[in-house]
């Protein structure tokens, strides 16, 4: 062939080269192995010498060719490569930036935050139970005799004959003693979810009780009293009043119900406090001998008192909300408005 031919054939294969692997067979066929321009240089040998001067000159201006036209589309592919990248990569600085969606503290996590800081500043230590727990620690060493309305199967739900999801935070107790025999003074409080049979704007199936329980060997109840009035002043205001009123719970004896002065009308009367001035936020009482000694605790030597308030209430005062069941749904809507700046 001569070195026209070559380099018009070179051209035309050139022109289909469309990526880095076309243009890779294409020097192949040229320079590699078996290629067209390897094939001539193997033919040196049976030129006769007196030609193998001008053959060897043709050799090379072709090697030259070939090979500067290889480069030279090696660079333009490279070159256009490097054009789609940045092409693809490009970023338009005008368009708006993406919003950064700010988390909330959920206002329940809130309220058990500001207790829990406050009974710890009062040296108590904060403990969680599990949600399932047994019949015997939510029932029978609570002092809540077999029979007892509690145990009813119309308010708890029994997941089997002995488990089942408590009802209510008091099992923290009785997991509390008997993990400490005889330590004193014992000081705990336990926020926790807890379940029942209940469905309605007031009542939710899920709620936040905030048991407390403090054992020792001079426990009395006017211990109880002075901690539930810090208690109450410091979470709903100093104005506010604290009322005992005489009450019956299995675990505690004596025990009471404690009312504080209504949060919405400050006492006068309202629809919240339906007319009475006062909202009942919790029982308490001074810890019944019987469950003392059930979990370890000798009832000779120590006393102690124990107050469970449901807490729910208290995070719908001091955020208005008026359906408990929004506590509990997870609606973004509902949670973004407890935006920390805004509420503090
Ligand atoms: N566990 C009771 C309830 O769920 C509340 C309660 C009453 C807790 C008296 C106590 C207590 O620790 O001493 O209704």
């Amino acid at each position: 062939m001569e070195r026209e031919d070559i380099i018009k054939s070179l051209n035309k294969d050139l022109e289909s080269v469309k990526n880095k692997n076309d243009l890779a067979q294409v020097k192949a066929n040229y320079l590699g192995k078996n290629g067209i321009v390897t094939n001539l240089s193997l033919k040196m040998k049976e030129i006769p010498n007196e030609e193998k001067k001008e053959y060897g000159k043709f050799l090379n201006e072709i090697k030259v060719s070939v090979t500067e036209k290889l480069e030279n589309c090696a660079s333009s592919i490279e070159q256009q490569e490097l054009e789609e990248k940045l092409n693809k990569e490009k970023i338009d600085i005008t368009l708006p930036s993406r919003r950064k969606m700010k988390g909330s503290i959920h206002p329940m996590t809130r309220v058990v935050e500001e207790l829990e800081d406050l009974f710890v500043s009062m040296g108590y230590d904060v403990v969680s139970g599990p949600e399932i727990d047994t019949d015997l620690n939510c029932f029978t060493k609570l002092n809540l005799p077999e029979g007892h309305p509690a145990r009813d199967s119309q308010d708890t739900f029994y997941l089997d004959k002995d488990y089942l999801l408590r009802p209510h935070t008091s099992p923290a107790q009785v997991r509390t003693m008997e993990a400490n025999v005889n330590k004193e003074p014992l000081r705990i409080v336990c926020p926790g979810k807890v379940y029942r049979r209940d469905d309605d704007a007031t009542h939710s199936h899920q709620f936040m009780q905030f048991e407390g329980l403090v054992v020792g060997e001079d426990i009395s109840l006017a211990d109880l009293k002075g901690t539930l009035e810090l208690f109450a002043k410091k979470l709903l205001g100093e104005k506010t009043k604290v009322r005992f009123r005489p009450s019956y719970f299995p675990f505690t004896e004596p025990s009471c119900e404690v009312d504080v002065s209504c949060f919405k009308c400050g006492g006068k009367g309202c629809s919240l406090c339906k007319q009475t001035g006062w909202i009942e936020v919790l029982g308490a009482g001074v810890v019944h001998p019987n469950v003392l000694k059930m979990s370890g605790y000798d009832p000779e030597k120590y006393t102690g008192f124990a107050f469970g308030p449901g807490i729910d209430r208290f995070a719908m005062f001091k955020y208005g909300i008026t359906d408990i069941r929004q506590i509990y749904t997870n609606d973004i809507r509902f949670l973004e408005q407890f935006d920390r700046k805004d509420v503090d």
